[in-house]
């Protein structure tokens, strides 16, 4: 028996599969690339010294996941695939409501005819909007303020409804807060094209001198520092939080939502500091005003992954920092 993973050169999911792999799960990937390259697959296998099936392939594309299922035994699937780009999805609605929603109902599709009856979703603290109190409790309402927002939603309600028609189902749906990291190894990371929205990213590039400067955008929050808050979480310790959610629903059946974070927030000007001590580099910022849409603080409560996963994090900032700084800066 194998699990799929879609998404599975990406980032985040380049990370679990590799834990995977240590686990000894047997793995198949499907990706496309559209926001990944073939060599990550080769580092993986570097990290790992194992192999796994891989498809080139579009999740969209029904006659290809009907191969993949045909030509494996797919028991679980961890469902990545996706675009994530905020802005990108304001201006390019539809391509994110049918890349997301269409390949995941696509998914589902093909996992109902094949028999696969448990699916671990990226979802994103997106989902709790811009008016719940922090910290955020799976129990909250949900909404969304862009169409990759609405996508998340969405697909949270369409596994909702999957697990509530078929009683054999079930789907664990993590709410990640913010990711940065990268695997110890320095092998792989995140590798955003073009100009990163995200902060991490953008901290890097100042710090290997292709930006002059970072944008704090604002500094009167009503913070610790009055810059934004977020919950930072180490990439590996959300990779470990999909092992434990997999071990859950082998185990349990229905849906469980579940949100993966540290519990703590980090501010702006906070991360900037535990990147210059991590990586010796400065990252000279300037005040910009707020980014439209922001919120002020963005943190996770994490008693339910621990009572219901078994899982708490177990890398702090620096941690994080200082993996992110070995791989993007080759130190
Ligand atoms: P990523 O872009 O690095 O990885 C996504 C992978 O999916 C890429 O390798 C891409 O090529 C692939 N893909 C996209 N559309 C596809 C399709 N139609 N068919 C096949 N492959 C396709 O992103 P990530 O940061 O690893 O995020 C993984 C998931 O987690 C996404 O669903 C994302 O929305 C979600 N998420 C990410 C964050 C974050 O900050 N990184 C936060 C919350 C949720
Ligand atoms: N920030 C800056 N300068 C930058 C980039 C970001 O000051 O150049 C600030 C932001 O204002 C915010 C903090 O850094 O206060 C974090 O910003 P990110 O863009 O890294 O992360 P967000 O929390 O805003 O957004 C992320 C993902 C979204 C996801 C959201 C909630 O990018 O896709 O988390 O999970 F929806």
């Amino acid at each position: 028996m194998s699990v799929l993973v879609t998404g599975g050169a990406g980032f985040i999911g380049s990370h679990t599969v590799v834990q995977l792999l240590e686990k000894g799960e047997d793995i198949v990937i499907l990706d496309n690339f559209s926001n990944s390259s073939p060599d990550v697959l080769d580092k993986i296998r570097q990290i790992s010294g194992k192999d796994f099936g891989f498809y080139r392939a579009d999740m969209r594309d029904a006659g290809k996941l009907d191969t993949i299922f045909t030509e494996n035994k797919i028991e679980a699937v961890i469902h990545f695939a996706g675009l994530k780009a905020v802005g990108e999805s304001v201006e390019k609605p539809l391509e994110y409501y049918d890349n997301n929603i269409n390949g995941t109902l696509t998914v589902l599709e093909a996992m109902k005819k094949h028999g696969c009856e448990i699916m671990i979703f990226s979802s994103s603290a997106t989902v709790y909007g811009n008016d719940n109190p922090v910290p955020f409790v799976e129990g909250m309402k949900t909404s969304a303020t862009n169409p990759y927002g609405w996508t998340k939603v969405f697909i949270e309600h369409i596994l909702e409804g999957v697990c509530a028609s078929d009683k054999d189902f079930s789907a664990v749906l993590l709410r990640y807060f913010n990711p940065i990291g990268a695997h110890k190894s320095g092998l792989i990371g995140e590798k955003p094209n073009g100009i990163p929205n995200n902060l991490m990213p953008y901290i890097v590039k100042v710090a290997n001198g292709e930006y002059d400067h970072l944008n704090v955008f604002g500094d009167d929050y009503d913070t610790v520092d009055g810059t934004g808050v977020r919950d930072y979480i180490h990439v590996v310790d959300l990779a470990d939080g999909h092992l434990a959610a997999l071990s859950y629903a082998r185990k349990n059946r229905g849906v469980q939502t579940v949100n993966l974070g540290t519990g703590k927030g980090t501010s702006v000007l906070e991360l900037v500091r535990a990147f210059e001590k991590a990586s010796g580099k400065k990252v000279p910022y300037v005040i910009a005003p707020r980014r439209p849409g922001d919120i002020a603080e963005c943190y996770a409560d994490v008693s339910k992954a621990k009572e219901v996963l078994g899982w708490q994090a177990k890398y702090d900032i620096d941690d994080m920092c200082r993996d992110n700084a070995r791989w993007a800066l080759k130190l």
